[in-house]
């Protein structure tokens, strides 16, 4: 049975920091961002935008009423949990009014965690063929002000849908998977942004990209002409190059080598002016290329490179069905959208992005009305998070 992705679906916040802003403030050339990160932007979240509603609203824009009424199983995939107990899936399965007779349920391991959720997706549709499986990578990525990971942070959510004979990409078996127990960045539970062992942890990507595809290749006898794309684990698009130039065999035709580089390219333009999503990131990379590739083909094979810090990382590969482009935006009009966000002062993003909810000794907070999508964190009462559905008129 060929299982893969049938939608996929994208939101991210409505606020935008610009990096030319931010470096000016932190007394840092621009170039370092633009083209030391390769950078433009980032998504900046306010406290009324987290994990659920930009979870639900990427998945809200691709489901129809009988998707819901299918779906038996939602994966939110996140390391920018709201709870210790109960798993955001829980609360987007009530948002989006899916069936009752569903399984929902988080998953974690940085920002690796929603590979491991569509190969569960996909084992459970092999046992219930007529399953549509809901897959959502969702996560605020926040390092800190003035700390070194400030210029990679963002906020932002890819929903997928998964199902048998899907209209995107069919997801291979062959998969291989690396695991080193290494603290290249890590978030304790009582600490808000994580520690970073930056330039350690950069290397760790490069490395475990290295011997993953090498082992890949040898195991499944593959090499990268097999490929028409190789997307990233993108934490910040100059480190995803910096993979894709390691793996790069110079020995390939020019012809194929150029395809390669191209597809690259359109592969981090939303990274670019979004920043890192964390477990999203590859996906939106992934989006990125298919929505903006015009090389691509049905039949083409597509690899991919998942990494979660601590670390687990996989590489796993899928080919592009029937009629892929037809379930997809254009890349303009995903670019035009981004342009309607809502351009922040450095003072102000530090207002925003940092804001916490102040909890009261009841268990209330109440928050501004700050710009979001189609759902917003309304209050939290008696400790409980209270969501709303915003009207299109933003009330
Ligand atoms: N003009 C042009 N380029 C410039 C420049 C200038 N004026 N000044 C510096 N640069 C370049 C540097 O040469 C460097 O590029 P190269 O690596 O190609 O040489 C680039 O800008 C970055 O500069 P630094 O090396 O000085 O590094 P930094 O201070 O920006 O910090 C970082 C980089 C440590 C990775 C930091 O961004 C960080 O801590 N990020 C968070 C952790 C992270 O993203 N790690 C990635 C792997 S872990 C992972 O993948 C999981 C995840 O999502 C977090």
């Amino acid at each position: 049975m060929k299982i893969g992705i049938d939608k996929i679906g994208f939101a991210t916040a409505q606020y935008v920091l610009n990096m030319d802003d931010l470096a000016n403030s932190r007394s840092v050339d621009p170039e370092k961002f633009s083209t030391g990160l390769l950078l433009q932007a980032l998504s900046i979240a306010p406290v009324t935008d987290d994990i659920v509603t930009l979870g639900a609203s990427a998945a809200q824009k691709i489901l129809t009423q009988a998707d819901k009424e299918n779906i038996d199983m939602v994966i939110v995939a996140t390391e920018s949990g709201i709870d210790q107990s109960k798993a955001a899936a829980v609360y987007i399965h009530q948002l989006l009014g899916i069936q009752p007779f569903a399984r929902s349920i988080e998953m974690k391991e940085a920002c690796y965690s929603a590979t491991a959720a569509l190969d569960y997706a996909k084992l459970h549709i092999g046992k219930n063929p007529d399953s549509k499986v809901l897959v959502i990578a969702s996560d605020i990525a926040k390092y800190g002000i003035g700390t070194p990971g400030e210029s990679t942070q963002g906020a932002g959510s890819v929903a997928m849908l998964l199902t048998k004979d899907p209209a995107i990409m069919v997801l291979h078996d062959q998969s291989l998977a690396l695991t080193r127990d290494i603290m290249d960045f890590w978030r304790p539970n009582y600490s808000v942004t994580p520690y970073v062992n930056g330039m350690y942890s950069t290397k760790q990507y490069l490395d475990m990209l290295k011997t993953s595809w090498d082992e890949y290749q040898k195991r499944f006898n593959k090499s990268l002409a097999d490929f028409a794309a190789f997307c990233f684990h993108i934490p910040f698009p100059k480190l995803a190059l910096k993979g894709f130039n390691k793996i790069l065999d110079k020995q390939l035709p020019e012809a194929v080598k150029e395809k390669l580089k191209d597809n690259f390219q359109h592969s981090i333009l939303y990274s670019q002016q979004i920043g890192n999503i964390y477990t999203g990131s590859l996906f939106l990379g992934l989006l990125s290329l298919l929505e903006n590739s015009t090389s691509l083909q049905e039949g083409d094979q597509i690899a991919m490179f998942s990494y979660g810090s601590g670390a687990v990382a996989e590489i796993f590969t899928g080919t592009l069905a029937k009629g892929f482009k037809k379930q997809l935006l254009k890349g303009q009009s995903r670019l035009q959208e981004l342009k309607k966000r809502t351009v922040l002062s450095v003072t102000d993003y530090e207002k925003m992005f940092f804001e916490e909810a102040q909890i009261d000794e009841n268990g209330h907070a109440s928050f501004d009305n700050y710009k979001t999508g189609p759902f917003a964190l309304k209050e939290i009462l008696g400790h409980q998070r209270i969501y709303r559905k915003v009207a299109a008129n933003g009330e």
